[in-house]
């Protein structure tokens, strides 16, 4: 069996970046993150979140990886072999990606079909009125999507993780880069006189995105878009989804930890910045100050229209988008599934191919059930934190809102205080490598992280 032989490992440093990386910055970075900061004033979010995603998201990432390097272990076992009563903690944040890897081969499934149908040359339809939703409401189609985007996955992880993880990563990230960097000049250049004579260009849209906006500010804005900011991290750098332990078990152990932590956090920032600067500008051109408000409407709904405006470019930008956004999303989804193959086959002892196909019948089965949430097991519930939701809202909330914070505070716990930083210094030094934020990651995990997650938690639940 075999992780009874030798345990699978990425070929280095580069390897274990470019797939860390690929996990990070996903639907994330590209659905999420834009329509966040357009809601949240643009350059306050971003200044917010970067701040944090320096401090708060470093010292989650920097934990997750060194825990896993050092137990050699996936989420599920990972915690016990630390301190055996933990083992709880462990279930939890295996429970997350499995949670998570059934709704997002779903999203995914969206995109698979807008990629379809731009590059099959009926993109302009996506723009018509109602498109998204008739789509989504319907019995089939939507499933056979998320099968197809489930099995790319699937084919993947089956691959093993140099050979197929990694290898796809060395493939697929350099090539969104290049995709990214093409559309975000592209949005840039953009002009466009609407119907009363008003001349909007990308670089005024670019001005909105970066620049803060002071008019409505007040103490409580800024606590929700801290709140915003924090939760969008979690999802973002894929921290407390199990993920970085799976895949930090993988990181051979003369990789300089630190600086390989580092480069994943460049590359997530820099291609969440990339997306709002792509994103905004097209939309804001196009659609004025009010279509950047659109939410999370905005990658399926607003950006076709947008597209369409183009005219005979319109096209061939909207192909390449999505199929940006599917490379992104793929290498996302693969590491959500990897999470759970490595926690299955250490917990169970089976191999690769069993782990693979037990966790792709349970995504498949949950990932049906989402898609019927919108036809025949539609019901709206308003959640604790006041949105009106579907079972993929329910889904999202219950692991995104409650379950994350819950296994984040409890690391936080286990090591700030049970077992002490030190054993997380000690692992990422162990070559003789520096911690370049050392003291900043003591108070942040001992202190000021279980702080603001309880507080993210404690807003979730409705409670503040
Ligand atoms: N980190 C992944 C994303 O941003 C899950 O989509």
């Amino acid at each position: 069996m075999e992780n009874e032989t030798k345990r699978n490992s990425f070929t280095g440093s580069i390897g274990f970046v470019l797939a860390a990386a690929g996990s990070a910055v996903g639907l994330g970075n590209i659905w999420r993150f834009p329509y966040l900061a357009a809601r949240d004033g643009g350059g306050m979010f971003l200044v917010v979140y970067l701040v944090l995603a320096l401090t708060f998201g470093f010292t989650l990432l920097i934990t997750e990886v060194a825990i896993g390097r050092k137990t050699k272990q996936s989420p599920l076992t990972a915690y016990g072999e630390l301190r055996k009563r933990w083992k709880p903690l462990g279930i939890l944040a295996c429970l997350v990606p499995m949670i998570i890897m059934p709704y997002y081969c779903v999203i995914g499934g969206w995109v698979v079909k807008y990629f379809l149908a731009f590059l099959t040359g009926s993109g302009a339809q996506t723009a018509a009125e109602g498109y998204f939703g008739e789509f989504i409401s319907d019995s089939s189609s939507p499933i056979g999507m998320t099968i197809v985007f489930l099995f790319l996955s699937m084919i993947i992880v089956l691959g093993g993780v140099d050979k197929g993880i990694e290898k796809f990563s060395k493939i697929v990230m350099p090539a969104l880069v290049i995709l990214i960097l093409i559309i975000s000049i592209f949005s840039l250049t953009l002009s466009y006189t609407d119907a009363d004579g008003v001349t909007r260009t990308g670089m005024e849209g670019l001005k909105i995105l970066f620049v803060p906006d002071f008019t409505d500010f007040s103490l409580k804005s800024f606590a929700g878009t801290m709140m915003d900011a924090m939760g969008q991290l979690f999802y973002s750098l894929s921290v407390a989804m199990g993920i970085m332990i799976a895949y930090g078990s993988y990181m051979r152990d003369d990789t300089n930890l630190s600086k390989a932590i580092g480069q994943i956090e460049v590359f997530d920032t820099g291609i969440a910045f990339l997306a709002g600067a792509m994103i905004i500008p097209a939309v804001f051109v196009f659609m004025g100050k009010d279509g950047m408000q659109a939410g999370p409407g905005l990658m399926f709904v607003s950006l076709p229209r947008v597209f369409q405006q183009m005219g005979p470019f319109g096209g061939y930008v909207g192909c390449l988008f999505f199929a940006m956004v599917l490379f992104a999303a793929t290498t996302s989804a693969v590491s959500i599934l990897e999470a759970v193959v490595a926690s299955f086959m250490d917990q169970f002892h089976v191999t690769r191919k069993t782990a693979v196909l037990s966790e792709g019948v349970i995504a498949l089965i949950l990932g049906i059930i989402v898609c019927m949430g919108y036809n025949k097991l539609l019901f709206n519930v308003k959640l604790p934190n006041g949105v009106d939701a579907q079972i993929l809202d329910i889904m999202d909330y219950v692991s995104n809102n409650l379950m994350m914070p819950v296994v984040a505070i409890g690391t936080c716990i286990l090591i700030g205080w049970i077992l002490k930083p030190d054993v997380i210094i000690n692992e990422v030094t162990k070559n003789g490598e520096k911690f370049g934020r050392k003291g900043l990651f003591i108070v942040m995990i001992k202190f000021v992280a279980p702080v603001l997650l309880a507080v993210l938690l404690l807003k979730a639940l409705g409670v503040i």
